[in-house]
């Protein structure tokens, strides 16, 4: 790693307090001229450093940039070898996810982008992605399983921002089916799942989660500013959100078999015992969100009585109260 990375990831391991030079000098074994040297690079890039001469240096509070080493800083020890890319600009980072697959990529890996000119969300839809004020990521997982393991994936992405949102930020965030996370009436991430299959039938080679979450958004194009809202969190760093997202998603991701992340999901819906809408070949169905299944279907009554359900689509609220 350069030495730029590591002071970094010493910095942002070190949040709220100096690190003196000498001792980043020794840690690293470079010399103190070196150390400040890549202080200066790292100020130049936009990292807010402040140097004291007697304390040493210390990442400002409300340093926000995304890197590599702050978001590995937060991993778990068990993650901190995932291959992480940050890129300034991207199309989507579910497109570079893609192309670094046909390039041959063969991990798991996270890709993020401070802003993308082309973000995609589900039906063809584009998503809002401007510089700065997002997160917007592509975890690559291999489930190494057949197609039907894959459903849960998106349900567990939905389950793991939510939960990290409501940890870091102590807010209460909902999860309307299948996988849009709401806060206070209004989204704030959109969930898009992509995989690719393997040579043998049937079998999922790997499989894109691309996660989007409104982090600082006040400036919405008006066509979403009924429809959109964003955390607008005191002190959260993007790096640190992100983090704790792909931790929470990889544990889950690992042990497919383990259903308790659906009582979470559950727990935070914001469908459940509430009256829907869904298309079904162009005609409107009115129906009654009942449950959540162990496969994250949700099940429905119809007017008539009888139960169905969704595996995937899309539903409507009805804007009668709960
Ligand atoms: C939706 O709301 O329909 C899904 C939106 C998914 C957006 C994320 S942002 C990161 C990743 N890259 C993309 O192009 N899309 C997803």
């Amino acid at each position: 790693m350069p030495l730029k990375n590591d002071i970094l990831l010493a910095l942002e391991t070190n949040r709220g307090a100096a690190v003196s030079g000498q001792k980043l000098a020794g840690d690293f074994g470079v010399s103190r001229n070196a150390v400040w040297k890549a202080i200066k690079a790292l100020q130049g890039e936009g990292y807010q450093i402040e140097a004291a001469t007697r304390s040493g240096y210390r990442l400002a509070d409300d340093c926000d940039l995304l890197s590599a080493p702050g978001i590995r800083a937060y991993l778990l020890p068990r993650y901190r070898d995932l291959a992480v890319f940050v890129h300034p600009e991207l199309d989507s980072t579910n497109n570079e996810a893609k192309r670094l697959l046909a390039q041959g990529f063969t991990g798991q890996g996270l890709i993020l982008a401070e802003s993308q000119q082309a973000g995609r969300g589900r039906l063809g839809r584009s998503f809002f992605s401007p510089r700065g004020s997002g997160v917007y990521m592509s975890l690559i997982l291999r489930p190494g399983a057949a197609t039907e393991s894959i459903l849960p994936l998106t349900t567990m992405a939905a389950v793991a921002v939510t939960e990290a949102i409501k940890q870091l930020c102590g807010l209460r965030p909902e999860i309307k089916w299948v996988n849009d996370v709401y806060l206070q009436g209004k989204k704030i991430c959109g969930i898009l799942t992509e995989a690719e299959s393997g040579l043998e039938a049937g079998i999922v080679s790997s499989v894109i989660v691309g996660i989007g979450i409104n982090v600082h958004h006040n400036d919405f194009p008006p066509q979403l500013t009924k429809i959109a809202g964003a955390l607008n969190c005191r002190g959260l760093r993007r790096n640190q959100l992100i983090a704790d997202v792909a931790n929470r998603l990889l544990d889950l991701a690992a042990n497919p078999g383990d259903h308790s992340y659906l009582e979470s999901y559950r727990r935070h819906s914001l469908v459940l015992g509430r009256d829907i809408t869904y298309q079904e070949r162009g005609e409107e169905i009115s129906a009654r969100a009942i449950a959540i299944d162990e496969l994250g279907g949700l099940e429905i009554e119809l007017a008539d009585g009888s139960r169905r359900v969704l595996r995937s689509g899309e539903i409507s609220l009805r804007l009668a109260p709960r």
